[in-house]
């Protein structure tokens, strides 16, 4: 017996009914971001290898072990690398800046799956590539917290922090692996081998050995440069001029090395382990790592099954049935014709597709939600209005019409 062919682990199906929520994720999102002037941008499902390795950063987790790879590409774990290649590649840096993108699709990572964690999932992102300005940073974040606002994500909370650039982070650096190597005793294997490449990750370790140190060690907060603080602070002005309530999170780790200056995570309360509903921050270094001219950006990008998760379930409204056209064997090829017609019209239209009785066919369009129904009888055509009962004969040129009509009258 051959082995029950099933979704790869980490991955699921998006049933019809799961469909309309995904939907509204997307229909808020477009709305949300282009009323604020971001474009759509898609981009390849899989890219080079090493737009990762120089984009994301070869000491990441992402990059070492969670990324599915293949001949000399990878498909893609996340979309602020690939938006970049995408600037540089078509010249946008030509365009008024900076150049605003969102974007949302699938993205890929060889994780250990668990509630709200996948190996195929959806983003929604946005990036605005080509300016300093604070107001870049504030209006990203805005905009996040719009976009959960309109989904009802519940339990919110805000973290903030700065990073600093890489100048003011190199003397805290060697600060911070200085007191993690004092304590290399007390760290677990996995922060001990962290402390050359990625010492900062050793804040984000679940180990309590490892925080008890860490909550001592010396935070970067304290060691940004006049002109970082500054920067964060018009952030934050900015963000409490648009009502959005934040928290300082100076332990705050995120899973990319890209990133300068400010960093901030929307996390739920109502979720579990997997907190995180989305993310983001400023990333003035990696247009430059990239290979182009120096270039700062700044995005943000939210998981969507997440979303959904930290959400209140929401009824969805049907598609809806205009009308439904019920046959007799010798009607089917009019039924069908009429089908064409209603939908050519714009009217939502279903014919019966599985030879049921008239009676069948009735329950088929109460199970649709249909407002009228069309019963073809070879002998006429009768038009029952579903709401009142009330059923008349028809012409059945005039079936359309008369359906049109009555859905004027509503
Ligand atoms: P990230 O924090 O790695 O950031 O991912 C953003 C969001 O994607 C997370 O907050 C989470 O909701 C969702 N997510 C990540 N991994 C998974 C997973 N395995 N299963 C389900 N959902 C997941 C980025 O990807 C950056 N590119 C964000 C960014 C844009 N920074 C600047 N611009």
């Amino acid at each position: 017996m051959s082995a029950k062919l099933q979704a790869p682990r980490g991955t699921f199906d998006v049933l019809p009914a799961d469909a309309a929520p995904r939907h509204g994720v997307e229909r808020a999102a477009q709305r949300i971001l282009e009323a604020a002037g971001y474009r759509r941008i898609e981009t390849p499902a899989f890219e080079s290898t090493e737009l990762f390795a120089r984009g994301v950063g070869e000491a990441t987790d992402i990059v070492q072990k969670e990324m599915f790879s293949f001949e000399e590409y990878s498909l893609r774990p996340e979309g602020t690398a690939p938006v970049c290649r995408a600037y540089l590649e078509h010249g946008m840096h030509k365009l008024a800046q900076p150049v605003k993108l969102w974007y949302l699709g699938a993205y890929f990572r060889h994780e250990r799956p668990q509630a709200g964690r996948y190996r195929q999932f959806w983003q929604v992102g946005a990036e605005a590539i080509g300016s300093h300005d604070p107001s870049v940073d504030a209006e990203i974040i805005v905009l996040l917290h719009a976009l959960l606002g309109e989904l009802g994500a519940r339990e919110l909370r805000l973290r903030l922090a700065s990073l600093g650039t890489p100048a003011s982070r190199a003397g805290y650096r060697e600060l911070l692996q200085a007191y993690l190597r004092e304590h290399a005793d007390d760290l677990s294997p996995e922060a001990r081998t962290r402390i050359d490449l990625n010492p900062l990750r050793a804040f984000d370790a679940k180990d309590a050995a490892t925080q008890r140190v860490m909550d001592r060690a010396p935070r970067l907060a304290d060691h940004l440069d006049a002109e970082d603080r500054e920067h964060f602070d018009a952030v934050t002005e900015l963000l409490g001029r648009a009502g959005v309530e934040w928290e300082l999170d100076d332990r705050l780790v995120r899973g990319l090395d890209y990133y300068t200056r400010t960093i901030f995570e929307f996390t739920s309360d109502a979720l579990g382990a997997q907190s995180g509903v989305g993310g983001g921050g400023r990333y003035d270094g990696l247009i430059e790592q990239l290979g182009g001219q120096p270039t700062p950006g700044c995005g943000f990008a939210a998981g969507v099954e997440r979303m959904l998760l930290a959400a209140e379930e929401r009824p969805q409204p049907e598609a809806g049935c205009d009308l439904f056209l019920a046959w007799e064997p010798s009607e089917r090829s009019d039924a069908f014709a009429l089908a064409t017609e209603a939908r050519r019209a714009g009217l939502a239209a279903q014919l019966d597709l599985a030879g049921r009785s008239i009676k069948g066919q009735m329950k088929q369009a109460d199970r649709a939600g249909a407002r009228y129904v069309a019963i073809l009888h070879p002998d006429g055509t009768v038009l029952r209005d579903m709401d009142s009962g009330q059923e008349e004969k028809v012409e059945r040129p005039g079936v359309v019409a008369g359906v049109l009509k009555g859905r004027h009258a509503l």
